[in-house]
């Protein structure tokens, strides 16, 4: 019987490589080629498709939350008050499914379905308001206006509050740099984001309306929440939403207008673009790793992992596992029985926006393709983390051959 080995005997990756930044998921996939787990200074690393998925579904696996919070160094205080009272910090378990129940239901498939009319309606009046003429800054302009304005429209808020809620979104998702020099900005983030959702609660309790905050204000009268729990929820939705989006989207333009076939695809037939932003999930997520931490003392493929050890399933590794995807290399927008993306990670931690968010993906995609055929990119640059894609740039022109002084305002 061959021993089991310990941590301190796996491979260690180095994710600072030039590589690694530049290009994470080729780098990833020939990792996952040599070693199913291996470590980095972050913790344990999966780069295994069944061992990713069991740490994402499995029982011992909890959040591992909490000691993100811990490294940064949070004192104490509103923002660690509210950390520890939101679902980031709980473990499966009745209070995990409970917390989750009301919030689930409303923003579900069919929800996020039903919504789409008012999505298509935010992204059309935002691209409408950008000037297509001249090169423009799509990050600020575009991608995180649309979560941001439809956070807005959940909590009753007016559109001019959508740079705040997109700022402060951000700022607070900085907790996965693991880097206490970033704590001072999230806490500060973190005390706007409070005042600016107490605000909100007030004003909606007073007028409620038909939006997701007065929804969940029906939902505690009707006992389903306490109103800590709804103010929770309020903060953890503007937290969690405009910056992943944002980036998502981002991503989306940038890796559909590269391939001049299929963004004329696209135009030409809008229905592609549900199966368009799959492919953009899986070949190039936002979401490269998610965490967890084990419960209680376990083994994985030989390894012993002592309670508290982090994990790390490396979520980008699985999108491009040839085993799963045939040529997972090449970007095909007509793939067919292959696995869903893990972009949303899983089971009982698993994305509460995923659906929202996929159509706000979608209704811009098909927007921006069959409105701007030529839309091209000036400038676009991704940074890759352990954790992330991000678009650090994306400066677009939407009509290259309009005339000077035109704007793209139109219905
Ligand atoms: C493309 C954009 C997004 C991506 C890639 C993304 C990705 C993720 C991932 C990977 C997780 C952790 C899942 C796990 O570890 O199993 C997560 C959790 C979460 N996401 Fe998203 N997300 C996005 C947008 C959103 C939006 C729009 C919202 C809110 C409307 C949202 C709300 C949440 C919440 C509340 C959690 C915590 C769930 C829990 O702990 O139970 N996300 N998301």
């Amino acid at each position: 019987m061959t021993k089991p080995r310990a941590v301190s005997d796996l491979p260690v990756l180095d994710f600072s490589r030039a590589d690694y930044q530049a290009s994470p998921f080729p780098v990833l996939s020939g990792w996952a080629r040599k070693w199913k787990i291996a470590r980095s200074e972050r913790g344990v690393e999966l780069l295994d498709y069944d061992l990713c998925r069991k740490a994402i579904i499995e029982r011992n696996f909890g959040t591992g939350h909490p000691k993100l919070i811990e490294i940064l160094g949070l004192p104490e205080g509103r923002p660690l008050e509210y950390k520890r009272k939101s679902i980031s910090f709980f473990n499966r378990g009745r209070r995990r499914t409970e917390l989750r129940r009301p919030i689930t239901k409303l923003l579900s498939e069919e929800t996020a379905e039903a919504f789409r009319p008012n999505i298509r309606n935010v992204v059309t009046e935002i691209v409408n308001a950008i000037p297509a003429n001249r090169p423009v800054d799509l990050v600020s302009t575009l991608c995180d206006r649309i979560p941001s304005a439809v956070y807005c429209h959940w909590v009753g808020a007016p559109a001019s509050d959508a740079d705040f809620v997109a700022r402060t979104s951000h700022a607070v998702q900085q907790v996965h740099t693991r880097d206490p020099k970033h704590a001072p900005a999230v806490i500060a983030a973190f005390e706007a984001l409070i005042d600016f959702v107490d605000e909100r609660i007030a004003d909606r309790r007073n007028h409620p309306g038909d939006d997701l905050l007065s929804d969940l204000i029906r939902a505690e009268k009707a006992g389903q929440l306490d109103a800590d729990d709804l103010r929770n929820w309020v903060i953890k939705l503007a937290e969690a939403n405009t910056d992943n989006s944002s980036h998502q989207i981002a991503i989306a333009i940038i890796e559909l207008t590269r391939r001049p076939d299929i963004w004329a695809r696209l135009g030409a037939n809008t229905d592609l673009a549900a199966r368009a932003v799959q492919e953009v999930m899986r070949y190039h997520p936002r979401t490269i790793s998610t965490s967890r931490e084990v419960l209680s003392k376990t083994e994985v493929a030989g390894v012993v992992l002592p309670v508290g050890t982090p994990v790390f399933a490396n979520i980008g590794a699985t999108h491009w596992n040839a085993d799963h995807y045939h040529a997972p290399e090449v970007f095909d927008i007509d793939r067919k029985d292959e696995p869903l993306h893990l972009n949303f990670g899983g089971g009982a931690f698993s994305c509460i926006g995923r659906f929202v968010v996929t159509v706000e993906v979608e209704e811009t995609v098909a927007l921006l393709a069959a409105r701007f055929p030529h839309l091209r990119l000036e400038t676009a640059r991704f940074s890759h983390s352990p954790m992330f894609t991000s678009v650090a740039e994306l400066v677009a022109w939407l009509e290259p051959d309009a005339k000077q002084g035109c704007t793209a305002s139109r219905d």
